[in-house]
């Protein structure tokens, strides 16, 4: 194949705190040649997600983290340019993980084949992808919402927050959504039909969220932590299920919490209140992805379901893109088109 230029970001530093550009650093490399078995890639599209925070870091995790110098790891859609693999041809469109980078070799094992007649091909990212799945797993497996409940989720015009709403809407519940800012409500209100939405920016949020929930909190979707967590918790009601998806308030936080060990009244109201508070990773969910993958078409065809892009142009703007999805400064699933 020609000779290309593969333009890739590498992590050069272990970020303290919040990440800062200087974290990254883009280097130029020969495209990598395809071994039998594997393919040769053209990435067109990279995921940028908040884990991506927890493998810049080196504590221990559920997943390993990236080595200094080593490319970004993420979620892609690529077209495959050549093929030793006897299931790909050149032109095929495919779901890899091949990270920050414009062209990668890939395991044929390791792909799926994406239908760009289906649905836009960055949904495979979003909505018909990671997130989208992480809502529905997490919520219909954990939250189990029941029609009339009350569903909360924060971070709620991103792509997991908007589908756990919408969802929840699907399965008869209240959807009560949280964001930053009036823009981002208001779409949460309008486009994706949550039934109250609150700015978590405003000075009296907590009084907000209690006025928007008169019957309490049968599900809590915990995707930020911090003081959405503290707003939430008096409102919970017996028996409420809280699926921990995220905690992305405290991805940038450094060394031991601050204030005074809250541990106790917690645990006193999950006693006492009968709560169900389970954490997860969507992948221990894997069997449900066909049936994720069927209802949430259905959903998206009958329009249910409705999701936001936010796509930012040139793999060299991933880094300062990245460290604002960490500031909430994306709106809705953040994608360069690289
Ligand atoms: N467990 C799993 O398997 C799994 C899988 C995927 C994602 N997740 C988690 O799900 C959550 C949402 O992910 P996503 O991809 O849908 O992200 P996202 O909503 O596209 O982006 C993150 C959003 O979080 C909000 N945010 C950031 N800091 C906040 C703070 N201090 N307080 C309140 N809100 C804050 C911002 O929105 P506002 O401007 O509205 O504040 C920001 O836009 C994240 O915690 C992520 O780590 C977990």
């Amino acid at each position: 194949m020609p000779q290309q230029d593969n333009l890739r970001i590498v992590l050069a530093a272990r970020p303290v705190g919040r990440p800062r550009p200087s974290d990254f650093r883009l280097e130029h490399a020969a495209v990598p040649e395809a071994s039998d078995g594997q393919v040769v890639l053209r990435i067109l599209y990279l995921s940028l997600d908040p884990y991506m925070r927890g493998r810049m870091s080196d504590e221990k995790s559920y997943s390993a983290p990236v080595a200094i110098g080593q490319v970004m790891e993420g979620g892609t859609v690529a077209e495959v340019l050549e093929s030793r693999h006897p299931d790909f041809r050149p032109g095929d469109i495919v779901l890899s993980h091949s990270g920050w980078q414009s062209y990668a070799v890939a395991d044929g094992g390791h792909l799926r084949k994406i239908d760009p007649a289906a649905a836009p091909i960055t949904t495979a990212l979003g909505v018909l992808g990671m997130p989208g799945f992480t809502a529905y797993a997490g919520l219909l497996t954990i939250g189990q919402p029941k029609a009339g409940e009350t569903v909360v989720v924060a971070a709620a015009s991103g792509p997991v927050g908007s589908a756990v709403g919408q969802i929840a809407r699907i399965k008869g519940a209240r959807a009560v959504g949280i964001a930053g800012g009036e823009t981002k409500c208001a779409f949460i209100r309008e486009t994706f039909g949550f039934d109250a939405v609150v700015d978590h920016s405003a000075p009296d949020f907590a009084d907000q969220l209690a006025a928007a929930c008169p019957n309490g909190i049968d599900v809590y979707f915990e995707n930020v932590g911090g003081k959405v967590w503290d707003a939430v918790f008096p409102l919970l009601n017996g028996f409420a299920r809280i699926p921990v998806c995220g905690l992305i308030a405290q991805y940038n936080s450094t060394g031991d919490f601050e204030g005074p060990d809250r541990l106790p009244i917690v645990m006193r109201q999950v006693l006492t209140k009968s709560l169900t508070i389970r954490g997860f990773i969507q992948r221990e969910f894997v069997a449900q992805r066909p049936a994720f993958e069927r209802e949430a078409s259905g959903w998206i065809a009958g329009g249910a379901l409705k999701y936001k892009e936010d796509i930012v142009e040139g793999l060299a703007q991933a880094p300062e893109a990245f460290i604002g999805l960490l500031d909430g400064k994306n709106f809705g699933k953040l994608i360069i088109k690289v």
